[in-house]
């Protein structure tokens, strides 16, 4: 069999297609990076761009946590601001603080550093590591791009926000230019993608972290027709579309319209809930509290039971964390979980809902 056909045949690509198999499958989101003493031996100096620019480092930094973990699905080293920096925005990922621009989006003037992306000029860094990756691993490459309102925020905003008042602001006072910028950061996201698959990666995840300020007829009205036009974009080219944002439990409903197989959830709202708000349609995605990597094990290993209990043997399930793996947590810790997940977790179908389930 080719790579190809047996990774279809994988854990987490039958997740996502909600097919029964042996096991519940289980990546972390920023699996890689901060956490893990070896990426601070090969980070380098200079910010992350630096690193994610060096096809080389970039792949080393993906492969490290699936050497540690017996992940079912590896992501690609890079960030939601990669394909905004290599248009040239003037944005930058500040240690320890976050996306950052010294001058932020502030008028349609400011849309002509946005230009069209070329990606074989613009992202040939990440096109090698793709391919170098894909050659290597044996498990699923999740490639990723930055959802509108996520990227939009720190373009606006200049630096992450807590309240997204300059974004919001911009929104509701000018839709029109609120379109034009959304518009242009879809086709952004649409070329990354759309080149990470053609190098090949397995499955793509649109990261709209911060969507979930955002109360749902705003979401609906003013990010989710872009979403919708990126995924729409990813369709035909046959792999799995994953679609998440934190604090997202209201808007569910509309991220599931949005178009993809797989919706991630975050912690705060039980898998069994995003189920039926989701209407049973897509695969979920999550959903432990990060911060729960740093209780002890006794603690930790009831919650994941918990999370594990919650969605009932459903096949379409991918643990994960229900937000990204915390600086401070222990590799140890997660080791466990992904092993405790595949020991305990079964994905055969919904357990107790009747004798035909
Ligand atoms: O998941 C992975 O392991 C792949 C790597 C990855 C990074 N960023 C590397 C990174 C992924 C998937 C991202 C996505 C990303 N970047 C998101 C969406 C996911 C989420 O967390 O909601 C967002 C919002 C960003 C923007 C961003 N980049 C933030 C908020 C930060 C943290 C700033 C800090 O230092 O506290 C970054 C920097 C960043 N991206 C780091 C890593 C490993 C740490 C910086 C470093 O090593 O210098």
């Amino acid at each position: 069999m080719s790579q190809n056909a047996t990774l279809e045949h994988s854990a987490f690509l039958r997740a996502t297609r909600q097919e029964p198999g042996d096991r519940v499958p289980v990546w972390f989101m920023r699996q890689a990076g901060r956490s893990l003493p070896e990426y601070k031996e090969v980070r380098g100096p200079g910010t992350i761009l630096n690193a994610i620019q060096d096809a080389e480092r970039a792949a080393e930094i993906t492969l490290q946590p699936t050497r540690r973990y017996d992940v079912d699905a590896a992501i690609l080293f890079s960030d939601i601001v990669t394909p905004v920096f290599a248009v040239g925005f003037g944005i930058d990922i500040t240690p320890g603080v976050g996306p950052t621009c010294e001058q932020p989006f502030q008028s349609a003037d400011d849309l002509g550093r946005l230009r069209p992306m070329d990606p074989d000029n613009d992202l040939s860094f990440q096109t090698e590591a793709v391919e170098k990756l894909v050659s290597e691993l044996t498990i699923p490459l999740i490639g990723f791009a930055g959802g509108p309102f996520t990227l939009a925020s720190y373009l606006v905003e200049g630096k992450p926000s807590r309240d997204y008042a300059k974004v919001k602001a911009l929104m509701m006072s000018d839709p029109d230019l609120w379109h034009r910028l959304c518009d242009r950061l879809a086709d952004l996201a649409i070329g990354t993608l759309q080149n990470q698959v053609a190098a090949g990666a397995s499955a793509v995840q649109l990261f709209d972290s911060w969507a979930g300020a955002l109360r749902p007829e705003h979401y609906r009205e003013y990010v989710q027709p872009h979403s919708t036009k990126i995924l729409a974009a990813m369709k035909d080219l046959g792999v799995p579309r994953i679609h998440f944002g934190i604090n997202t439990g209201e808007l569910l409903p509309q991220i599931a319209e949005a178009g993809a197989e797989v919706v991630g959830v975050d912690w705060r709202t039980p898998l069994s809930a995003a189920r039926e708000r989701t209407g049973g349609h897509v695969a979920l995605q999550g959903n432990l509290d990060p911060a729960l990597i740093l209780a002890p094990w006794e603690v930790l290993e009831k919650e994941v039971r918990r999370v594990l209990a919650d969605n009932n043997g459903h096949p379409g399930h991918i643990f994960n964390l229900g937000h990204g793996v915390l600086p401070q947590a222990d590799p140890d810790q997660l080791a466990r979980v992904v092993d405790l997940v595949h020991a305990e977790g079964t994905a055969r179908g919904p357990v107790s809902q009747g004798a035909s389930a």
